[in-house]
C-alpha cells in the first residue's frame, strides 16, 4: 500500500452537518455548520466553529445563544442552501419554507421540521484562526415524539440523519453493530 503525504488540512470525516438557528433583535437566521462537535458529556457541552465574516457570527456573539437542528434527508437541500446563501440577503426560514418553533431556554427559533433541536448558550469564544470556536452549554433538547417506539425509546437512527463527508452529504447507512458489541457474547 502506498500513501501520499499531504500538508496539514481538514480530513476528519464523516462529520455531522447541522443547521444552527439564531436570533438577534428582530432578525432570525440559519447557518449550516459542519465544524460542530460534542465536547463534554456532563455538563452537556458542544462547540460550533464559525468564520467571523458570516452574518450569523455577530448574531450569535451578541445574543450568546443558538439552536442546533439535526439534518435529515428531508432537510438536506435546505441545509445546503442555508450554507451557500447569507442571511444578509435572504430570510432563510421563508425561502426554505421552514417553520419556527419557540425554544424553551433560549431566545432563538427552533426548526420544527428537524427531529432534534439542541438549545445552547455560549460560554466562551475561542479565536483559532479562520474560525472561532463557540464553546457552548446545552440547556435543553427537544426530540420528535413521532420517533419514539412503543417503549418510549427514541429511534434517532430512523429519522434519516445526514452526515457530511469530504464535500458530500450522505444518509446513515447499514448498521454494523452497537456500543460495546465487540466484547459481548452473541
Ligand atoms: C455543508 C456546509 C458546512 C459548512 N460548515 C461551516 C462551518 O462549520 N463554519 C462556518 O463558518 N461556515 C460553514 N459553512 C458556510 C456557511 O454556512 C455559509 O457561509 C452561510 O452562507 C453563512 O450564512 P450567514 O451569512 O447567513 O451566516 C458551511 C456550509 C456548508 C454548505
Amino acid at each position: 500500500m502506498s500513501k501520499q503525504l499531504w500538508k496539514p488540512g481538514n480530513m476528519l470525516y464523516p462529520l455531522p452537518v447541522v443547521m444552527v438557528s439564531c436570533r438577534c433583535g428582530e432578525k432570525d437566521n440559519i447557518i449550516t455548520v459542519a465544524w460542530a462537535g460534542t465536547i463534554c458529556t456532563n455538563p452537556a457541552m458542544v462547540s460550533i466553529s464559525i468564520k467571523k465574516e458570516r452574518f450569523s457570527y455577530d448574531m450569535i456573539k451578541e445574543s450568546g445563544e443558538f439552536v442546533i437542528n439535526l439534518v435529515t434527508d428531508r432537510l438536506v437541500r435546505a441545509a445546503d442552501w442555508c450554507g451557500v446563501r447569507s442571511g444578509k440577503d435572504y430570510d432563510k426560514f421563508r425561502e426554505m419554507n421552514l417553520t419556527k418553533e419557540k425554544a424553551e431556554t433560549v431566545d432563538a427559533p427552533m426548526i420544527a421540521e428537524s427531529p432534534v433541536n439542541i438549545e445552547c448558550v455560549v460560554e466562551e469564544i475561542k479565536e483559532l484562526g479562520s474560525h472561532d470556536m463557540f464553546i457552548s452549554r446545552v440547556t435543553a433538547v427537544r426530540a420528535e415524539e413521532g420517533y419514539m417506539d412503543s417503549k418510549g425509546k427514541f429511534m434517532l437512527n430512523n429519522t434519516g440523519l445526514v452526515t457530511y463527508s469530504h464535500g458530500e452529504y450522505f444518509m446513515l447507512g447499514k448498521k454494523l453493530g452497537k456500543f460495546g458489541y465487540s466484547v459481548k457474547r452473541q
